[in-house]
């Protein structure tokens, strides 16, 4: 992270830290420590399989990314302008990594973040290993569409979980900023809520606000679409687009066009009616939810 251009100089110690959690290793050194099962997802620019340590036989998961596989480094801020510029596509992607993992390292200790194991580079292969979870929380949530099973009973436990993953980061100055349903999971014991996924996490600077845009559009909050500077709130207001799309089974705002000024536009328009009303109409979820939501003038002042 220290090597993000929106991190202050001091964080180098923590971006070198971060690379000396990754290990490098010869071609088979990964296939001889572990033995590899099927396939549990599929993100951007990685899969995670399941997968057993061979020593003692520990079920354990392993998000694989292929270094110079074709995907260029994400549209924020975390690399340097200038001669940087001419690295190659692999020692781009190997920055990432970097700082996936230092963000990852720093969070380490919530029971609502995936505990994060080792990690080793095989010539173009990066294995991040992690504990194993279930199901996520869209696939459970998912199960008991009209709320009489899973979602139903636990809603409001899952929500405060989840929070409880994003404030592990908050209180380790670490914004998340990719905040939605596909990166909470079920623990192996199929109940604890697990935060995942730290491509896109960065430290907050030091009296700074952090710049670029980085996540997924329907969950990005008015002012990281702005363009001006956002802090840790960020995630607050993507947590609250997540609770109520898991509450009620659809985006509160919805854009005509899934791009940056369309999500503008349909903040923009505000809450719709048919919203309020199912927030009001709801205690409990629904109604942390609104408040999550509750568009602050200020935030939005940029629309005008
Ligand atoms: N520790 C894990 N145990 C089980 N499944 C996982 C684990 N980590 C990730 N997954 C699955 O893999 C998907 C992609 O992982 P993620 O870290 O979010 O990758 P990306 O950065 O490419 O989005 C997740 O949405 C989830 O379904
Ligand atoms: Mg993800």
């Amino acid at each position: 992270m220290g090597c993000a251009s929106s991190l202050a100089a001091g964080d180098n110690a923590e971006c070198a830290k971060a690379r000396g959690l990754l290990q490098n290793g010869k071609k088979g050194d990964f296939d001889a420590a572990f033995s590899s099962g099927r396939l549990l997802g599929r993100g951007g620019f990685s899969q995670v399989r399941a997968i057993r340590r061979r020593a003692d036989g520990e079920r354990l998961a392993v998000k694989v990314v292929a270094l110079g596989s074709g995907h260029s480094s994400p549209p924020d801020d975390r690399f340097p302008s200038g001669s940087d510029n001419f690295r190659t596509e692999k020692e781009m992607q190997m920055e990432e990594v970097v700082c996936e993992l230092a963000a990852w390292s720093a969070v380490q200790g919530s029971r609502h973040v995936v505990n994060f194991v080792s990690a080793t580079v095989e010539r173009r292969l990066v294995f991040m290993v992690m504990e194993r979870c279930g199901a996520s929380i869209l696939h459970r949530a998912a199960e008991s569409p009209d709320s009489p099973g899973f979602w139903g009973r636990e809603s409001r436990r899952v929500l405060k979980e989840m929070l409880l993953g994003v404030q592990a980061c908050h209180h380790a100055d670490i914004v998340h900023r990719d905040v939605k349903p596909q990166n909470f999971l079920l623990g192996a014991d199929g109940s604890t809520v697990k935060l995942c996924d730290f491509g896109l996490a960065v430290r907050m600077p030091h009296q700074r606000q952090l710049r670029g845009m980085a996540g997924t559009i329907p969950f990005a909050s008015p002012e990281m679409l702005k363009g001006s500077g956002y802090g840790k709130a960020t995630d607050v207001w993507s947590f609250g687009i997540m609770a109520y799309y898991l509450s009620f089974g659809g985006l509160p705002f919805i854009p005509d066009k899934t791009t940056c000024e369309g999500m503008k536009k349909a903040h923009r328009r505000g809450l719709p009616a048919r919203c309020r009303r199912r927030l009001e109409r709801g205690g409990g979820a629904a109604a942390l939810v609104g408040r999550q939501l509750e568009p602050r003038p200020a935030s939005l002042r940029w629309c005008h």
